[in-house]
C-alpha cells in the first residue's frame, strides 16, 4: 500500500480576505462542501490502496486539522507538527523517514493539501502508473498539460519511455519556477508539462537523493524526530533541530537535480487553488460567464466572480472580469488578472495594522 503524506504549510494570502493566517486556505470549503483538506485525504481514503495518511503541518493547525479530519471520519491519519517551516523537502523528509522505519521499500505519495482535481478515477489511474515507475527507484511525478506559460509552476522536459511501465517517462530536465520568456518557450514547444506539486517517492531512493543534494535537510530531519515527543495524538518535531534545516522546496533541492526521476502525464482536472482567478477557473459559470457563490448575483456582467460569506447580499452590474469577495469583516474588489498580486496589498494592510 502506498502512504499518502499531505502538505499543509502554505498560508494562502491570495485567497484574501477569507484564507487567513490562522486559517488558511486548505481548511475552507473553497471548491466544495468540504475543505480541500478534506477533499484530499478523501482522494486516498480507498484502504485496499492507500495505508492511513500521514499530516504535516504547522503546531498551530493541529486542532483544526484534528477536528477537520474527525469531522470526516478519518480518526487514523497521523499528524505530525513543525515548530517552524522549512518548506517541502524538509516536511516530505520527516515524511519519508517515518515511513521508512516500518516499510523501508514503501512509497510516500506527497499531496499538497490545497489542490483541486475533479477526476478522480483519473487521478488514481495515474497515481498506479506513477506507483509502477516508483517501485524501480524513480522519484516520480505527475506531468500537467500547460495552457498558460505561469511563472508559478515547475517545468518537466519528458525524456523516453521508461522501459515496461506505460504511460511513464524519465525526467529529461526539470526547471522549478522558469522567468515568464523561458516558461514562454517551454509552453511553444510541446514536450513540456507542469510540475503539479505531487509526488509518488520510494523513501529509500528519496532519502538517498537527498543525502546527496542537501544533506543538511536530511539530517535536521532526522535530529527533529530524534528529539521529537508525542503529545496527546500528535508528534513534535523538535523545535531547534528543525530549525536547523535550510528552507528549501523539494523542486529545488532535489527534483531539479536527479536523474532519477520520472513523470506520468495526466489529465485529472488539476488545479492549484491559488487565486481567485482559479476559483472563477473551475467554477460553475452562468451563461454570461459569471461565478456566484452565497448571496451573490452578477447582472449584467461578464465573466465575473462574485462570493458572499456571512449574510450580506453582494450584487454586480455592467462589470467585467472582477472579482469581489465579501466576507464578515473585509470586501475585496479586484480586477481578475490582477488576482495573482493580492499578496504585496495584504503585506500593506497588515504594516498598518
Ligand atoms: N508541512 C509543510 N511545511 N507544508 C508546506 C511547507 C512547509 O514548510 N511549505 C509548503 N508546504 C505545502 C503547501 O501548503 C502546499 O500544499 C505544498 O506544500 C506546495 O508548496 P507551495 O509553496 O504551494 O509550492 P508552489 O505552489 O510554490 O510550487 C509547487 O507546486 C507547484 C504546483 O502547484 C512546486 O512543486 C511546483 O513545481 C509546482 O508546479
Ligand atoms: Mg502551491
Amino acid at each position: 500500500r502506498i502512504h499518502p503524506v499531505i502538505l499543509s504549510g502554505g498560508a494562502g494570502v491570495r485567497l484574501w480576505p477569507m484564507s487567513r493566517e490562522q486559517y488558511p486556505k486548505q481548511f475552507l470549503p473553497l471548491c466544495s462542501e468540504h475543505s480541500m483538506l478534506q477533499d484530499t485525504a478523501g482522494r486516498v481514503s480507498d484502504t485496499a490502496l492507500f495505508a492511513d495518511p500521514l499530516i504535516v503541518c504547522n503546531h498551530e493547525h493541529r486542532f483544526v486539522i484534528a477536528e477537520q479530519m474527525r469531522q470526516a471520519g478519518n480518526r487514523k491519519a497521523r499528524i505530525i507538527l513543525e515548530p517552524v517551516g522549512r518548506n517541502t523537502a524538509a516536511a516530505a523528509a520527516v515524511a519519508a523517514l517515518v515511513v521508512a522505519e516500518q516499510d523501508p521499500d514503501g512509497q510516500i505519495l506527497l499531496l499538497p493539501a490545497d489542490h483541486a482535481i475533479k477526476d478522480r478515477p483519473a487521478f488514481l489511474q495515474a497515481v498506479a502508473t506513477a506507483s509502477a515507475a516508483a517501485a524501480s527507484g524513480l522519484l516520480t511525478t505527475f506531468g500537467i498539460v500547460p495552457t498558460a506559460p505561469e511563472t508559478g509552476y515547475g517545468y518537466i522536459r519528458r525524456g523516453d519511455a521508461v522501459k515496461g511501465h506505460d504511460g511513464a517517462f524519465r525526467v529529461a530536465a526539470f526547471v522549478e519556477k522558469p522567468p515568464r520568456e523561458q516558461a514562454e518557450r517551454y509552453l511553444a514547444e510541446k514536450s513540456f508539462y507542469w510540475n503539479s506539486g505531487m509526488f509518488l517517492l520510494p523513501v529509500r531512493q528519496y532519502l538517498a537523493e537527498l543525502e546527496r543534494w542537501a544533506p543538511a535537510v536530511l539530517e535536521a530531519a532526522r535530529a527533529a524526530l530524534a528529539r521529537g515527543r508525542s503529545d496527546l495524538d500528535f508528534f513534535r518535531l523538535d523545535e531547534d533541530a528543525f530549525a536547523s534545516s535550510p528552507n528549501i522546496s523539494i523542486d529545488y533541492a532535489v527534483m531539479e537535480r536527479t536523474e532519477a526521476a520520472a513523470v506520468v502525464p495526466c489529465s485529472i482536472g488539476w488545479t492549484d487553488v491559488g487565486a481567485w482567478s482559479a476559483l472563477w477557473d473551475i467554477g460553475d459559470k452562468d451563461e454570461a460567464g459569471n461565478v456566484c457563490h452565497g448571496d451573490s448575483i452578477a447582472w449584467d456582467s461578464r465573466n465575473c466572480y462574485a462570493r458572499s460569506e456571512d449574510g450580506a447580499l453582494v450584487a454586480l452590474l455592467g462589470m467585467e472580469d472582477v472579482v469581489v469577495v465579501a466576507t464578515e469583516d473585509a470586501v475585496l474588489v479586484a480586477a481578475k488578472d490582477r488576482a495573482q498580486d493580492i499578496k504585496p496589498l495584504v503585506e500593506h494592510l497588515k504594516k498598518q495594522g
